[in-house]
């Protein structure tokens, strides 16, 4: 693990965003700096971080962790997915084939928590369609994962709950595509839940971006990183939900819950600053799931990534 003086030493140098005009026509989403031209689009995975939609600041490494645990994933799930990457030119940026996405996302879940369960206790969980059972107990297991598709927002707008039927009633997704989709999503969630058993940790749920490549259901975008995924340790899971403890958590609930419980904050105003200690704490735990899943060490070199990034490009001649 990166020592903290040298976490503390990258909060000078992370990647706000990246400007390089000549990539082509930029769309810059909450995380990613999205160049397009053609059929191709550059993504750079800053080290942007959002939580309920709003971009709060920067994390160290955060960008390459993503960007890389990315890759891993496809790697271990190209058997059977159909992916769209055309080159990984530098740790942070990844080239890919232009989808045209699907206005929803999959949302698949192996247990009942976040913002599942703040709906679920607040009555309004109904929206996906499901008819949930009474009694359910926070992090409780489903019998098998359900899937809680949710629109696609704009920037600045949230995501809202959408049932299966209003996705393929209302022409979202054809009938025939949402059906082949979630199969897809139900077989990379059995995957993703094996790998990381294997590694100690739970997958506890995930979302999935798909779209159509050449004519061709493809998955876009990231898929199991700690932004897009919950991830709990294994060991003691069964002990402290049956002593209705919280589980420990690798991944975004961190940041949700500390705008939570120290700030009022769940998506309406405007967010606190980032303090330095939670930007380092936050660093540590996705450098640290990305070594537990990976079971390499995680090795950066200090400094800018943005420059980084640029001699990358250029000499592969991007720039
Ligand atoms: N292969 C692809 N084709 C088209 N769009 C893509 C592809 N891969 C990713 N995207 C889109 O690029 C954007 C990535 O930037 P991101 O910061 O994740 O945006 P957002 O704020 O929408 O989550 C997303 O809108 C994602 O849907
Ligand atoms: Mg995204």
């Amino acid at each position: 693990m990166i020592p903290d003086d040298k976490l503390r030493a990258q909060l000078a140098h992370t990647l706000q965003k990246f400007d390089a005009p000549e990539l082509g026509e930029l769309y810059r989403g909450k995380v990613r700096d999205n160049y397009s031209r053609g059929d191709r689009i550059l993504m750079v995975t800053t080290d942007r971080i959002s939580a309920f939609d709003h971009v709060l600041g920067t994390i160290p490494f955060k960008g390459e962790v993503l960007s890389r645990l990315t890759s891993f994933w496809f790697d271990k799930v190209k058997d059977f997915a159909p992916i769209c990457v055309l080159d990984t030119p530098d740790p942070s940026v990844m080239v890919v084939k232009r989808a045209e996405p699907f206005p929803v996302e999959i949302i698949i879940r192996g247990y009942i928590t976040g913002s599942l369960w703040r709906d679920y206790l607040a009555g309004k969980a109904g929206a996906y369609g499901i008819d949930w059972p009474a009694g359910l107990r926070k992090d409780q297991k489903f019998g098998a994962p359900i899937i809680t598709p949710s629109t696609k927002a704009q920037y600045g707008k949230h995501d809202e709950p959408i049932s299966e039927k209003a996705i393929v009633d209302g022409g979202l997704v054809s009938a025939k595509l949402w059906a082949e989709a979630t199969e897809v999503a139900r077989a990379l969630f059995r995957r993703g839940q094996e790998w990381a058993a294997s590694r100690g940790l739970i997958l506890v749920d995930t979302k999935y971006e798909m779209g159509i490549v050449d004519g061709k259901l493809s998955v876009i975008d990231e898929i199991h990183t700690p932004d897009s995924s919950r991830y709990w340790v294994a060991k003691g899971y069964e002990e402290r939900f049956a002593a209705g403890q919280d589980q420990q958590m690798l991944d975004k609930e961190n940041i949700r819950q500390w705008l939570i419980s120290e700030h009022g904050f769940s998506g309406h105003g405007s967010p606190p600053p980032l303090t330095d200690e939670v930007r380092v704490m936050l660093a540590r735990k996705y450098i640290e799931v990305f070594e537990l899943l990976t079971g390499e060490r995680f090795e950066s070199p200090e400094g800018s990534v943005d420059a980084r990034i640029r001699g990358n490009l250029r000499s592969k001649g991007y720039l």
